[in-house]
């Protein structure tokens, strides 16, 4: 077992503050350097159809100044197979999308639409592009995604994040646990994430199959609470006589 998790840090949500207000800060290359600095293993971002976040520009200027690696997480269409094979992330992980959603609602459906993730899987790998499949923990998902030749899967950790008993966070853990044994049988490599946070993902780390977790929200949100003291007394001091 390697001695720790992987972490991809998923800075979508730094984007989402400077797009509350259409300007140029905060910028997510700036946090992917601060990520990186920090020991971030990779740099995690969504680019999504509406753009909600994560921009273009972004994507291109990252992939430029990322020294790790770089993971897009983006839906399986045309569009997004034009921008992964431009700009060549490191990984592309498809997800399923919905314009109503506030974020990725569940793992992607791969028994309903193999033809589509085959072909995009094709392309993006044809691309030179590793692909990962964000998927739910359940076994007949992840068998499809073996005869589809993909060898990679992030399983999706929301049911057990947003457990809110503790038999229910258990049992939970143990379907991402016993998936994550299936998976890695298969000769899947196993990923994670999903609401993952500072009190939850001691559980998900236990898990010896999991290899690298991406997680963005809890750590964005920390980093604003963490930060705000020192932001306050720099302002402090630039308003003294
Ligand atoms: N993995 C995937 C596939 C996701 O869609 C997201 C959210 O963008 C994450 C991980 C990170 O989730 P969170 O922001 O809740 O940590």
């Amino acid at each position: 077992m390697p001695e720790s998790v992987r972490l991809g840090v998923n800075i979508d949500h730094i984007a989402t503050l400077r797009e509350a207000r259409k300007t140029r800060e905060p910028d997510p290359v700036a946090a992917a350097v601060l990520a990186e600095l920090a020991g971030a293993d990779q740099i995690t971002i969504h680019l999504r159809g509406d753009r909600r976040h994560i921009q273009d520009r972004d994507v291109e200027l990252l992939r430029r100044t990322v020294h790790t690696r770089l993971n897009l997480e983006a839906a399986a269409t045309p569009a997004m197979v034009t921008i992964a094979s431009t700009h060549k992330p490191d990984t592309v992980t498809l997800v399923p999308e919905r314009r109503e959603e506030v974020t990725t609602e569940g793992g992607l459906d791969v028994l309903l639409n193999q033809n589509l993730v085959r072909k995009t899987a094709g392309e993006l790998r044809d691309a030179g592009i590793e692909v990962s499949i964000f998927v739910d923990p359940d076994y007949d998902q992840i068998k499809a995604i073996v005869k589809l030749g993909v060898g990679l899967i992030e399983i999706n950790t929301a049911k057990y994040s947003e457990a809110r008993q503790p038999e229910q966070a258990a049992a939970e853990a143990d379907k991402v646990a016993q998936l994550a044994r299936a998976a890695a049988k298969l000769g899947l490599r196993v990923y994670a994430g999903h609401g993952l946070n500072y009190r939850n993902v001691r559980r998900i780390v236990a898990i010896p199959e999991i290899e690298e977790l991406n997680i963005g929200h809890s750590i964005v949100a920390r980093a604003t609470l963490v930060g705000l003291e020192r932001a306050v007394r720099e302002m402090k001091e630039l308003l003294r006589h």
